[in-house]
């Protein structure tokens, strides 16, 4: 198989069963799929990795990316789903789905992990918050079980104490690894008896935290996964205290969008009046149109004229959308999904990418 049919063959959807809905807490549950044998090649996963799910709801077709919570060692595929409030999707995970209904589900995907070794005696450490803890979860189980020798420390922030998802098998894993899994739960709406588990993280308590309940000098990683402003101060807080930026790992669930409305106006601005004749090639085939300079992205231009390309989160999280670009250029307003090295190789998340050249060809089969 070459790599771009391999790479088409991961990024369609398959339809999987629901084997399993179990309540997690008030307002999340775990959905698990049976992966038949013929497929079970195909969804094989890393711990960190998450399953996109495309289902058309009132007529609307949405996507939606959920991490794994299992672990690849548990040989399940679960996902943790929260309800969000005027959430399309997990409204209808948490209130309408059953068991044996069948779902549109992508193959596992996303680069939120670091390479087991077994031999390795490592520390980590983990700051979630909310159904952040998902692919955290599937993280610690994993290093714990096959790195008999690492150890984890898990900062995890939540509203209330009945809003904590996975707290069962978190404490399963607690008492499962004592001496090497340590939790500390961080509630936003109740009261703590110790003052610093009150409230958010915040720069404040990250210091008092890397003072007395890890080392930022004998922490080999660090996982992050909640709101993008949790992970920006952290980040910024790890940094500042000279941690190396491969050592820092995170997951957004969501941008704000600030910042790209504001890019967006500036491009349209900037690039008003002008055309860019606009490329896409795609399971060998190309696609050519014409479009504004400075207007939409990528991604909806080439949908809104029938092209058929991969994509999930369309908030320049994910990846999904990534292509190559072959000529031309464009300002890619969000890249987080992306590494330093992609993109200097001319990667770019189609879903982020305003086009802004005369000619523009991008590929998605490199
Ligand atoms: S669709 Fe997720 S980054 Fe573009």
């Amino acid at each position: 198989m070459s790599s771009a049919t391999s790479r088409k063959h991961l990024k369609k959807f398959y339809q999987l069963r629901v084997s399993e809905i179990s309540r997690d807490t008030e307002d999340s549950v775990l959905v698990s799929f049976d992966v038949p044998d013929n497929l079970a090649q195909t969804f094989t996963f890393t711990q960190g990795q998450y399953l996109t799910i495309n289902q058309h709801i009132k007529g609307e077709e949405l996507r939606r990316s959920y991490s794994l919570c299992s672990s690849p060692l548990d040989q399940r595929w679960t996902i943790g789903i929260k309800k969000i409030p005027g959430g399309r999707f997990s409204t209808f995970a948490n209130e309408v789905l059953q068991v044996d209904d069948k779902l549109q589900v992508m193959p596992p995907d996303g680069k939120f992990y670091v390479p087991i070794d077994t031999q390795a005696k490592r520390n980590f450490v983990a700051f979630a918050a909310g159904s952040g803890i998902t692919p955290i979860c599937s993280i610690i189980k994993t290093h714990l079980e096959r790195e008999p020798d690492s150890s984890f420390k898990l900062f995890y922030v939540n509203q209330t104490s009945s809003t904590i998802m996975l707290k069962e098998p978190l404490e399963a894993l607690k008492n499962q690894y004592m001496d090497r899994l340590e939790i500390c739960y961080f509630l936003t709406r109740e009261q703590r008896s110790i003052p610093l588990f009150n409230g958010r993280l915040d720069e404040e308590k990250l210091e008092t935290l890397s003072e007395s309940l890890f080392s930022l000098a004998q922490t080999d990683h660090y996982f992050m996964c909640g709101p993008e402003a949790m992970i920006q101060m952290i980040d910024r807080f790890l940094k500042g205290k000279g941690v190396a930026a491969s050592k820092i790992h995170f997951e957004l669930f969501g941008t704000s969008g600030e910042v790209t409305q504001q890019k967006k106006q500036e491009l349209e601005k900037a690039f008003k009046g002008k055309t860019c004749d606009l490329t896409i090639i795609e399971g060998g085939k190309s696609l050519n149109f014409m479009a504004e300079q400075g207007v939409g992205n990528v991604l909806d231009l080439a949908l809104s004229n029938a092209a058929d390309l991969p994509f999930a989160c369309k908030g320049g999280v994910c990846a999904t959308c990534r292509a190559k670009i072959v000529e031309g250029e464009v300002d890619m307003l969000l890249s987080y999904g992306l590494e330093q090295d992609e993109i200097d190789a001319g990667y770019i998340l189609t879903c982020q990418s305003v086009p802004t050249s005369d000619k523009l060809i991008v590929d998605f089969d490199c």
